[in-house]
């Protein structure tokens, strides 16, 4: 079969991402013998730089032409990107609003599944986690909150401003429909959550859901308010099937529940209306402070992908291989640095220089804001135990070893047996250590890391 899938590279880390998941898409569609024909559509900030908007009436209809859509992410540093300069409506995450909207893609289906081999990543104790979880998060996505009337004011002098809660009967219904749907193929259970002790949009929603249930008998309904649903995902994810809830609660609900899967970067989602027709997209955003580094996690998007084509083309078979594959990967150990279960530390020694410091610096950036870069620097070279963090005089015992140099990294290895990993990177050609030397420091270390460990490995045993 051939399909038209609209591509919305987006921003920040986004066309990276999306590279990968069409590579995904371009392999499956070689070995079952389909035909994928992408178009790219702009939206979010390269759209304002490009056209002056978030999104042009000619990218809806491309995208409402195509069979599918898939995205990266949109927006950039609300601190210092000029795209915040301008009125809310202008700015890059009105786009995403507006092609929901436009789209009318009132369904946002979030699974959120701990895999195994990444139980290590997942923040919680083994004992909450216990044989991992699985649930999807049904989310309501074009109205409440983020669609009601708002504005600004100064009333007697001070400044107020309002935003508008709107919840029909209609939209409550055609979304639990969704939901129910789902759990029917599930375990059978569906958590709807609210604030109904507040709000009278969550009592309107309570009551709608209890009718839309009675359709559907052989499926279970729990209400729960949602302070405590916060507190249950992270107290006893296991009891969770789909949890069903309203646009505002579903943004925060599924941040918190892709970080307990081990990271943001492994969460996919689909936004879906009435037909089979899609929009496909990672739950996480635009990353700016990673981008171009090559170092932002694809899962989610290729898994977003694996969606598509089971939600809209209904290329089940395919779809599987898509999961299996990312399972695969997992297993093998491969990861990129969001999803290590490691402690990392960035470390150099005196032999180092003001040059190689500074690289040590770019990499513990690169890592992740945690990141401690030291000098450990002891008289007869380099100590690769119990290293001194920056100037705060506490001691850590890495697990992730960088070390740069050539005489010190030898050493590095020798004396880091308990590490999981350890990267050795020599600058200098002379004496290339486990063939490293001709890696980029920081660009590749999504290469770097995966490709190294086992090497390495082999050699501390
Ligand atoms: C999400 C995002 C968006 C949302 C932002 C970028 C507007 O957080 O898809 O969860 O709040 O819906
Ligand atoms: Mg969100």
């Amino acid at each position: 079969m051939e399909y038209r899938i609209a591509t919305i590279s987006g921003d920040g880390i986004g066309p990276e991402i999306v590279r990968e998941a069409k590579k995904v898409l371009d392999k499956v569609g070689q070995k079952y013998g389909h035909k994928f024909n992408y178009e790219e559509v702009l939206m979010g900030g390269i759209s304002i730089d490009t056209y002056g908007v978030p999104l042009t009436d000619e990218a809806l209809e491309t995208a409402k032409k195509s069979d599918a859509v898939l995205l990266g992410a949109v927006g950039g540093n609300v601190g210092n990107s000029r795209w915040y300069d301008v009125a809310p409506n202008l700015r890059p995450e009105a786009g995403l609003l507006a092609i929901r909207k436009g789209l009318n893609l009132f369904a946002n289906i979030r699974p959120a599944y701990l895999y195994n081999d990444l139980a290590g990543a997942c923040p919680l104790k083994q004992e909450i986690i216990g044989d991992g979880f699985d649930m999807v998060i049904v989310r309501e996505l074009t109205g409440g909150l983020y669609f009601g009337e708002r504005h600004t004011e100064t009333v007697n002098g001070v400044e107020q401003a309002t935003d508008t809660l709107v919840y029909s009967e209609k939209e409550i219904r055609r979304v639990a429909i969704k939901a129910f749907e789902i759990a029917m193929k599930r375990k059978k259970k569906v958590t709807s959550v609210d604030k109904a002790n507040v709000l009278d949009s969550s009592r309107l929603w309570r009551k709608v859901v209890a009718e839309v249930a009675k359709d559907y008998p052989e499926v279970t309904l729990e209400n729960m308010l949602v302070d405590n649903c916060a507190m249950q995902l992270v107290m006893n994810p296991r009891q969770f099937d789909v949890i069903l809830t309203e646009n505002m609660f579903g943004d925060i609900l599924s941040d918190e529940a892709s970080m307990i899967t081990g990271s943001i970067g492994m969460l996919s989602s689909a936004s879906l209306n009435e037909s089979k027709f899609g929009l496909y997209e990672p739950s996480h955003g635009s990353a700016p402070d990673i981008a171009g580094k090559d170092i932002a996690n694809p899962i989610a998007t290729i898994l977003s992908a694996a969606m598509m084509l089971r939600f809209s083309f209904d290329l089940d078979k395919e779809a599987d291989a898509i999961e299996d594959a990312v399972r695969k990967v997992l297993a093998e150990g491969y990861r990129t640095v969001d999803i290590m279960d490691a402690k990392i530390l960035v470390s150099g020694g005196r032999g180092v220089g003001e040059e190689g410091f500074g690289m040590l610096k770019e990499l513990a950036e690169v890592l992740g804001g945690e990141v401690s870069c030291s000098r450990a620097v002891v008289d007869n070279g380099w100590q690769p135990r119990d290293i001194q963090v920056g100037q705060t005089g506490k001691t850590v015992r890495p697990n992730v070893y960088f070390a740069i140099g050539i005489s010190g990294a030898i050493q590095h290895v020798a004396g880091m047996e308990e590490s999981d990993i350890i990267v050795a990177i020599n600058k200098d050609e002379t004496a290339p250590i486990f063939d490293v030397a001709d890696y980029g420091i920081v660009g590749d270390l999504n290469k770097i890391v995966p490709a190294l460990t086992e090497k390495l490995r082999a050699v501390v045993k």
